[in-house]
């Protein structure tokens, strides 16, 4: 920013004769700290409000007294071209307040200390927090007790347990009872929780009468928006000031069992066949494998994408979830909370990579073409899907346990998907050092998922019947110690305020 982009102009004058009353005058009329003095239109001195206090002090009389005996004379200047910094030292340096800015010999404004402080925006200290990096990288702006994601570690917990120990070991129902309660169920608990949940699997009339109008348009993610706007519309879920906190959680529940019903009833329409009836004796990830194909999942099947919503379910404050988090602070309802964070799930640096990252493979062809691709992809700056993480520096668990259980279920896919892996990383290694850039969940989700016979148009939407159980228990937790999320934004454009052009 140069000083003409910033000064006061014009600037206000009078001559050395001139009384201190008529100079004092001029400063109130026009709101200004100095009046700059001038002899045959040259600057011969500057008169501040610290040269009235002065004179004040002094007893000096104001309306004979003559402003030349008070003003400083020959005053440093500024020019316009001059840039902001430069105009900054010279004051602070000086302790100067005002200065005149000249071109030529001809004064053209004053700059004073007012001007840069509105430059910088500063502003009162209790009203400015400290500037937060680009993407609010190692930022922390809430606390919480549902998870952690620990990424020099590589590893990420919900509640304290590893969230990889727990895919091998637990259900995604547990899980969820873990997430929403705080515990792991016992056996009988885990049976009761589970029945509660397939009890919930029907979506409502208002609903199933339009999802053939909506299944069509758009992608799966577009059709579950606006399923689940619906679905809180036509349910009557309220702003959550509003409403019982037992009955929000009551809607959560509702809202997890009910997105992958209308996920899959909408995918068998797009494809022109009727949805399948939910069952209630199957656990979710088999009763949505049932729904999504209308036979019966192999157990391997079902409990290969029950251990991939395990790990999918929560995942620190990633963007889905802060936009969950953000609307809720406003204390609209869970739906808009809920469609807002699949908004933000659907863009590829986020959920949209699983399927483009088979896609990659799908391109790629052949084992041989691998080296050759890669590298032309990384040189152009395209980014490879499926690798690179923002919080993770090493290798992502989630990528590690999903290999293992890719590899268990076999297949020419998994073979081929883990040559492609090894050189992409090497070529990441190589073209990107420093980056750190290691497989991330997305690469075997897609993996996992193509050999369970989740079509691939349905693999990020399958992401969001998991995150659906992360983002509603985060939308509790905001709930229960609410504050407006409410940054603030520093701004950069030309300085306000400018005179609105007539029209
Ligand atoms: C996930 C992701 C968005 C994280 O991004 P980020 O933390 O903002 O990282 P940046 O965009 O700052 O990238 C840092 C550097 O690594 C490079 N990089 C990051 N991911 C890369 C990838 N997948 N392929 C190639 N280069 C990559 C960037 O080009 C950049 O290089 P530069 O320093 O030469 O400019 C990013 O890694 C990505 O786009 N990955 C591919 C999409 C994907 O898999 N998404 C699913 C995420 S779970």
């Amino acid at each position: 920013m140069l000083v003409q982009d910033l000064m006061s102009a014009p600037a206000i004058t009078c001559t050395g004769d001139a009384a201190l009353t008529d100079a004092a005058n001029l400063m109130r009329e026009h709101d200004i700290g100095s009046v700059v003095i001038l002899e045959d239109g040259k600057v011969t001195g500057i008169l501040t409000e610290r040269d009235l206090l002065r004179a004040a002090a002094a007893e000096a009389e104001p309306a004979t007294e003559r402003v030349r005996m008070w003003m400083t004379a020959n005053p440093d200047v500024l020019g316009p071209q001059e840039d902001a910094g430069q105009a900054w030292s010279s004051l602070t340096h000086h302790r100067y307040r005002h200065l005149p800015v000249v071109e030529g010999e001809e004064l053209i404004g004053v700059v004073s200390i007012r001007d840069l402080f509105g430059a910088a925006s500063l502003r009162p200290a209790g009203e400015h927090a400290a500037d937060a990096p680009k993407g609010l990288e190692g930022v922390v702006v809430a606390t919480t007790t549902i998870g952690d994601v620990r990424g020099r570690e590589g590893f990420y917990h919900y509640r304290q347990y590893s969230a990889i120990d727990l895919a091998a070991s637990r259900t995604f129902e547990d899980v969820w009872h873990l997430l929403l309660f705080g515990e792991l169920p016992d056996r009988a608990r885990s049976r009761a929780f589970a029945n509660e949940l397939a009890s919930l699997r029907t979506l409502p009339k208002g609903l199933r009468a339009v999802l053939p109008a909506i299944a069509g348009a758009g992608s799966p993610l577009d059709v579950l928006r606006t399923g689940v706007s619906f679905l809180g519309a036509e349910l009557g879920w309220r702003p959550v000031s509003d409403v019982d906190p037992a009955e929000v959680r009551a809607h959560t529940l509702r809202l997890g069992s009910v997105v992958p019903v209308l996920l899959a009833a909408a995918h068998r329409l797009r494809n022109g066949l009727p949805p399948v009836e939910p069952r209630a004796d199957l656990s979710l990830a088999a009763n949505y494998l049932w729904m999504l194909t209308g036979a019966e999942a192999e157990p391997e099947h079902a409990r290969a994408i029950d251990q991939y919503l395990v790990v999918a379910t929560d995942h620190g404050f990633n963007a889905s979830t802060f936009t969950a988090r953000v609307i809720t602070s406003t204390q609209a309802d869970l739906a808009a909370a809920v469609c807002g964070a699949i908004g933000a799930l659907s863009g590829p640096l986020h959920g949209g990579a699983p399927s483009r990252a088979l896609d990659m493979l799908d391109t790629i062809g052949t084992v041989d073409h691998a080296e050759a691709w890669l590298r032309r992809a990384v040189t152009n700056n395209e980014r490879l899907m499926g690798f690179g993480h923002r919080v993770y520096k090493t290798e992502d668990p989630r990528s590690t346990f999903l290999r293992s259980v890719a590899q268990s279920l076999g297949g020419p896919l998994v073979g081929y998907a883990t040559e492609v892996e090894q050189i992409a990383l090497r070529v990441l290694a190589e073209l990107k050092p420093g980056r750190e850039l290691y497989t991330n969940v997305e690469f075997y989700a897609g993996v996992v998922m193509n050999s369970c016979g989740v079509a691939r148009e349905m693999f990020t939407p399958t992401f969001a019947v998991a995150r659906t159980v992360g983002w509603t228990v985060n939308v509790l937790e905001q709930m229960a110690d609410n504050r407006l999320i409410r940054p603030t934004a520093r701004y950069i454009g030309p300085p306000p305020p400018q005179p609105v052009p007539a029209p």
